[in-house]
């Protein structure tokens, strides 16, 4: 942990010294010069909603459910606590983790792909965070959920990282769409069904609808990343959860050894059925705009240049993780939502930007075909044990 006697307070100068690891000389800082729109990116965003939602319509007239335009399969939804760090360095106590404060927490374990596929296909897998009761102003005037959203993946970049490649990226997977499991389980080839291009983040460029898939690995002990940047607080930052306790350090790189469709599910129930987690959540900060950009969320933040810093802890004790009424409420009630954000937290770079629709139009419609009430949880008592 931080040491306060050598915390430098970071409020009244553009820079200080290095005095402890990690925290290098200068950070860049928040302005909203630090963005920068295309001048047809209206034109792109309304391409890529209108491609998402038309996928997504194919789906629901298949399953006469709808699901989500992406991260369509979940793999468990926890309970939590989110604590921030009592002694972070002033660099660092920022918007919500401004100061030490404990805050319940739920997480939906999900994969990627918009379509709901075997889990022995390989693929990006989500971990979605939601902290409730955050207090302090919005990034959007009319949200007012009042809690904070972490959307989060296991890679560290999208290649697609900004609307034009998105949109591209996505023409290209759509040629992808009929593959069937089994074909992708034999070849390793990773589905990015329905359109959603997050799926191909590992797929070489510029080839994106054939190539390996990642490996397939326990979920609970993979490192899970923004890939995007955001407002924090004075600066800017990318936002990673990795393992911290033991028993979830254990899994990463466990390779998945059990049958079935739906393995994911089984492993965290049975973890989480005896065994309790801890994540570290960490800020990436931005020392030079050039080389750590935020309007191409391809390009990856040097660590040299910028570590990942630790600033709170996510605790989650034993639970049923996998229940059925949980399953549904995650599914089909729930939505996450990177503009789900107090200001300090505001979304940066066209890929956010375009996320600001996509999410909009993909709940909208899931919660209407559902007929299900598009409800914000208040309390973590909502959701159901
Ligand atoms: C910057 C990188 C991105 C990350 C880290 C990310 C991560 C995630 C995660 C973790 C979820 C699952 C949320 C849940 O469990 O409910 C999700 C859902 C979703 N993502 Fe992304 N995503 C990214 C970019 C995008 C982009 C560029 C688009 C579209 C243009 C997109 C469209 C969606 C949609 C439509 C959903 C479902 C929303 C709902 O119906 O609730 N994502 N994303």
């Amino acid at each position: 942990m931080w040491s306060t006697a050598v915390v430098h307070s970071a409020e009244n100068s553009q820079s200080y010294a290095a005095s402890m690891e990690g925290i290098r000389e200068t950070y860049v800082r928040y302005a909203p010069g630090v963005e920068h729109r295309r001048a047809d990116e209206d034109e792109i965003v309304a391409k890529i909603v209108d491609e998402l939602h038309a996928l997504n319509a194919v789906a629901y007239d298949k399953h006469q459910h709808a699901t989500r335009d992406a991260h369509a399969k979940s793999h468990g939804v926890l309970r939590g606590d989110l604590t921030v760090y009592p002694d972070l360095p002033g660099v660092l106590r920022q918007g919500l983790f401004g100061q030490p404060a404990s805050y319940p927490v739920m997480v939906r374990l999900s994969t990627a792909a918009g379509e709901i596929r075997s889990d022995q296909i390989a693929g990006l897998r989500g971990f979605a965070v939601k902290v409730l009761g955050v207090p302090g102003p919005r990034a959007l005037p009319d949200d007012d959920t009042g809690n904070q959203d972490f959307l989060l993946v296991n890679k560290p970049t999208i290649p697609f990282g900004h609307v034009e490649a998105y949109l591209a990226a996505m023409r290209l997977a759509k040629k992808q769409a009929k593959v069937p499991d089994a074909a992708l389980k034999v070849a390793g080839v990773v589905a990015r069904t329905a359109g959603h291009v997050l799926d191909a983040v590992q797929l070489p460029k510029p080839a994106p609808v054939a190539g390996l898939g990642m490996p397939n690995t326990h979920i609970l002990g993979e490192t899970f990343h923004s890939m995007a940047a955001l407002r924090y607080g004075d600066y800017l930052a990318k936002i990673s959860a990795a393992p911290l306790s033991e028993p979830v350090r254990t899994l990463t790189g466990v390779p998945i050894d059990r049958d079935g469709d739906g393995v994911l599910r089984e492993l965290v129930v049975d973890f989480f059925r005896d065994n309790a987690a801890e994540y570290e959540l960490r800020a990436q900060l931005c020392t030079d705009i050039s080389t750590m950009p935020v309007e191409d969320a391809s390009v990856l933040w040097p660590e040299s240049e910028s570590p990942h810093l630790p600033i709170a802890k996510l605790s989650f004790p034993p639970q049923d993780a996998g229940s059925a009424a949980r399953r549904v409420y995650a599914d089909d009630v729930l939505s996450f939502n990177p503009w789900h954000a107090l200001a300090a937290h505001r979304p940066l770079g066209s890929i956010m930007r375009v996320r600001r629709q996509a999410y909009e139009a993909s709940t909208s419609f899931r919660h209407a075909m559902n007929a299900v009430p598009r409800v914000e949880p208040r309390s973590i008592e909502e959701l159901p044990g």
